[in-house]
């Protein structure tokens, strides 16, 4: 799991009047709106006791630990601790990580790192969100697997005739090939757009639709954005479109929560709204039986225990994207994190931390040595 991206941490409609907690990257966090409206994330241990934020209330706009009744802003900082009566002065480390917030699309999208604003990698946007003539609807899935195994699902070409019987054959034609991809990437996402043989479609209200009634060569792909966001365009004809914004948040290392806006430019109305989450439940049921049973459970950290093949390639240069991250020293050592389950707190750092990096009460996550932070080290050391 990697600090320094966004992550989808909640439905917006979900901030309403209480805190939500919210568990992200195996740590635990806050969610709530201020009195303006505008939603906040902080990390959830109060530095008093160790309290959980999100078991308190909203107070004044601030969230109210239940312990003893600090109050933090949407800052993170301490506006009150009731115990040193109404006049005091509150010490500046009465504070508490506090992160980023953007929403978008329905859904609070939070920055879980410490980079500056315009370092920041991006959200994975959707343009033609809200544009005439498409339609988008929203759903969630869980599901216990490691999310680089969800992506790397997602990217791999060659299951769709196997895993679900209604993209392809399930290997009953002797012509099956998958194509030569083309990777297309940039700094931050990778992935391919690739033709696959279909048969018909049996849900005939799409088929009528869709226009398309015989087997037919589809246009379809994926890009990751980061280490956990997929975008998937599916074009059973040169009009008809499905795209697939899957923001999938790793709760942990072993549990992931996909937050999916669909977008289409057919069946526009409401009624058909059912039908697509419908299907979409039915394919991601496909891959989840069998992504249940990898070994090992984890995406492995070397290639060498795989045999790839080309149409592996999406896989491979997904994993060297998580390399270089990880080597930008952004990765959370998980080994470390759960050596310390219990005894220790962790708050993954914020950007506040590096404007003032003293006076925290907090550890921040173990993070894995990035190889640049090795290079940093040699350097140092002559
Ligand atoms: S633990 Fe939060 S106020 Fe004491
Ligand atoms: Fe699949």
């Amino acid at each position: 799991m990697y600090i320094n991206f966004w992550y989808p941490a909640e439905w917006s409609e979900k901030l309403t009047d209480q805190p939500v907690k919210a568990r992200m990257l195996g740590q635990d966090f806050v969610l709530f709106r201020d009195s303006n409206g505008n939603a906040h994330c902080l990390s959830d241990t109060c530095v008093h006791r160790g309290g959980s934020l999100a078991a308190g209330k909203l107070v004044n706009g601030c969230v109210q630990c239940p312990y003893h009744g600090w109050q933090f802003d949407g800052h993170g900082v301490c506006q009150r601790i009731p115990s040193l009566g109404p006049d005091a002065r509150i010490p500046g480390r009465a504070r508490v990580d506090s992160y980023p917030v953007e929403e978008h699309y329905g859904i609070v999208f939070a920055f879980l790192g410490d980079l500056p604003a315009d370092e920041r990698p991006p959200i994975m946007g959707i343009p033609e969100y809200g544009q005439p003539g498409w339609r988008a609807t929203s759903q969630e899935r869980w599901a216990e697997c490691d999310y680089r195994r969800q992506v790397e699902n997602a990217l791999d070409p060659a299951h769709n005739e196997f895993v679900h019987p209604t993209h392809g054959f399930s290997g009953s034609r002797d012509d099956y090939r998958v194509p030569e991809l083309t990777i297309e990437e940039d700094q931050w996402s990778s992935g391919f757009l690739t033709t696959y043989y279909a048969p018909p479609l049996k849900d005939e209200k799409m088929k009528a639709a869709s226009g398309r009634s015989e087997d037919a060569v589809i246009e379809a792909g994926s890009h990751h954005f980061g280490p956990s966001v997929i975008r998937t365009k599916i074009h059973p004809t040169a009009e008809v479109f499905i795209h697939q914004h899957a923001y999938k948040l790793p709760v942990d290392e072993a549990h992931v929560r996909t937050f999916l806006i669909q977008t289409r430019n057919f069946l526009p109305d409401e009624g058909s709204d059912a039908r697509f989450r419908e299907r979409n439940n039915v394919v991601a049921d496909q891959d989840a039986e069998v992504l249940a049973e990898l070994h090992p459970f984890f995406s492995p950290e070397t290639n060498t225990h795989e045999f790839m093949l080309p149409a592996d390639q999406a896989v491979v240069r997904y994993r060297e994207k998580l390399s270089e991250w990880q080597a930008r020293g952004w990765r959370i050592d998980v080994d470390a994190v759960n050596e310390q389950r219990g005894r220790a707190a962790f708050a993954i750092p914020s950007p506040a931390r590096r404007e003032k990096p003293g006076g925290w009460v907090i550890d921040t996550v173990p993070l894995m040595r990035g190889a640049a932070a090795a290079e940093d080290a040699a350097e140092a050391a002559g």
